[in-house]
């Protein structure tokens, strides 16, 4: 049977703090849709109807923007959600090798989970982090750049020990003292 979701009390005074901040309750639907990911862990088509039926706007809109964004996520995910980045810059730099190598590591095609739901692995458009090709996303949060097969190593080491990357922020060159 499909799991049901609810929002309590507490949920709906945040909700509607959110609403409050847009003309019209489908503005909204991003915030929301945000808020109900990170209580539920996912935005699958029941935590959609949720949404829809909460904010009172079509479900077919709600399916539309989780299925537009990859940083929704339509089904359960593993604990940590590697977004490896397949845009231009990062294929030029490897992007798909990484990729390649993480399915081989993991035992798992891109858009699948680990059975001992440890990982699930995307293959994602640009995050915005060019200058740092190859790179990948960890569950929406940090940024590991410049991979290589031992960062990747390390990385996947890391995570399954729980331990969270640190942010790494490289400086643009004009960023650079000095220059
Ligand atoms: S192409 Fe990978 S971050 Fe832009």
């Amino acid at each position: 049977m499909a799991e049901t979701y609810t929002f309590d009390a507490k949920d709906l005074a945040e909700i509607e703090k959110l609403t409050a901040k847009y003309p019209e309750k489908q503005a909204a639907v991003l915030p929301v849709l945000w808020y109900a990911q990170d209580k539920f862990g996912h935005s699958d088509p029941a935590v959609q109807k949720l949404v829809s039926e909460t904010l009172g706007v079509p479900e077919a809109h709600i399916r539309g923007v989780v299925s537009f964004y990859t940083q929704f996520y339509d089904k359960p995910m593993g604990k940590n959600v590697l977004d490896v980045c397949t845009c231009l810059s990062c294929q030029v730099c490897g992007g798909y090798d990484m990729l390649h190598y993480i399915e081989e590591k993991l035992g798992i095609k891109a858009g699948e989970t680990t059975p001992d739901g440890q990982f699930s692995l995307q293959s994602v458009e640009c995050l915005g982090a060019c200058g740092y090709a190859p790179m990948l996303q960890v569950t929406n949060d940090k940024f590991v750049n410049h991979l290589t097969r031992e960062k990747v190593d390390k990385l996947i080491e890391d995570l399954k020990a729980g331990n969270k990357p640190e942010f790494e922020s490289n400086p643009m060159p004009q960023h650079e003292k000095g220059s």
